[in-house]
């Protein structure tokens, strides 16, 4: 396998177990497809090739771990009632699985790569992909078919919404039972919107009971829209993750600490629906793991942009820079239990973003303005 030394990096931001680091003048050795070493550049081994990035500022690939990418249409005009005051509501969800079942699965499947090329312009070099826009055992199978030829991180989302013409209970049977049974081979992990409009804490228990039973891992969308169970529920299940925590208690705070569930922050999501930011201070100071991703979806959120979520949550939620691109990088791969990617330590794939900016802190200080100059993923430049 050839080496290669990326050398004169002016500020390399490792995203390190231990916590956010960075190394000035720094220098990377990549051995295959893998990171071999990182130190200061004066120091560095020799190599097979070498690339000089100019004094430029390179990160770890940002590993998002919540997106819904498989869908068809768009719901640009709620967006636009919304920002003229309507609020959101679960069920704009009908719109886009109305538009998804009449969609090809070339058509899906075109949709999907466009946004993942999207993504990746914007350094995004592992993403999550959930279906949810289905919601008859053929369109969620499907869904999750093309969403499989992306990623490994395949979420089934069958219990998005009760669609129309079923009852809840009839649609729970249905979740857990013959839609399972087909999504199962295409998906990694289960999840449930856990929400007023659609499934109660009651209902996701037992969805994710079934999810588990039959070898998925599950996941939770929790508080966004108002207080509730959900986040404790996750923290109960022992789940890895758990998504958006807009609205939370003092004791959903506790029980997150003690579970050790991360909680994944959507700051996208409050910008595009105009609810408050969560209280990130709140989470860290607790002792709470906080992982920020895009929720890239048609209603709630239609960013593709890791670098506009770190902005919002060092503009909008008390983080420092540092902590934001830790939390779409490290905390990002925890989220979605993932040890080989996410930080620029030896041992971890070599998925890592040169920035046309000096340091790290400009993915905050210089919102909207394209600073990802090269993303690598697995030791090469893509
Ligand atoms: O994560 N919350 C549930 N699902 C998406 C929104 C889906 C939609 O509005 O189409 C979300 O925000
Ligand atoms: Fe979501």
């Amino acid at each position: 396998m050839a080496t290669t030394l990326i050398t004169n990096i002016g500020e390399l931001f490792t995203s390190d177990p231990e916590g956010p680091l960075t190394i000035a003048g720094a220098a990377l050795v990549v051995d295959g497809t893998q990171v071999a070493w990182v130190g200061r550049a004066a120091e560095a081994p020799d190599a097979d090739e070498l690339v000089d990035v100019g004094g430029r500022a390179v990160i770890p690939g940002f590993v998002d771990s919540h997106s819904h990418l498989v869908f068809a249409g768009d719901r640009a005009e709620e967006f636009a009632a919304r920002m003229a005051g309507t609020p959101y509501a679960a069920g704009g969800i009908r719109t886009t699985v109305a538009a998804t079942r009449a969609a090809t699965d070339e058509q899906l499947t075109s949709h999907v790569a466009r946004l993942v090329a999207e993504m990746r312009c914007q350094g995004t070099t592992t993403v999550e992909i959930k279906s949810g826009y289905g919601l008859t055992v053929h369109d969620e199978a499907r869904s999750l078919a093309v969403a499989r030829q992306f990623t490994e991180e395949t979420t089934y989302l069958g219990a998005h919404v009760v669609p129309g013409g079923t009852t809840p209970e009839e649609y729970v049977a249905l979740v857990t039972g013959p839609m399972l049974d087909a999504a199962k081979e295409h998906a990694r992990w289960i999840d449930v919107f856990c929400e007023r409009g659609a499934f109660d804490a009651d209902q996701a228990r037992a969805i994710l009971a079934a999810g588990e039973a039959a070898g998925l891992r599950g996941r939770l969308h929790a508080n966004q829209l108002t207080y509730g169970d959900g986040v404790r529920l996750a923290a109960e299940l022992g789940l890895v993750a758990v998504d958006h925590c807009t609205y939370l208690s003092d004791a959903d705070v506790a029980a997150l600490r003690d579970s050790g569930t991360i909680a994944t922050l959507l700051p996208g999501v409050e910008f595009s629906t105009k609810q408050p930011y969560p209280d990130t201070r709140r989470l860290l100071d607790a002792g709470v793991d906080v992982a920020l991703a895009s929720d890239c979806n048609p209603g709630s959120c239609f960013t593709s942009s890791i670098p506009l979520c770190i902005a919002l949550a060092v503009r909008e939620m008390g983080m420092t820079p540092a902590e934001a691109v830790h939390a779409a990088t490290y905390v990002g791969a925890r989220a979605l239990d993932r040890d080989d990617v996410g930080a620029l330590v030896p041992g971890r794939r070599a998925d890592l973003v040169v920035l046309d900016a000096p340091s790290h802190l400009h993915l905050a200080y210089r919102p909207g303005v394209p600073l990802v100059a090269a993303t690598w993923v697995g030791g090469r430049p893509v």
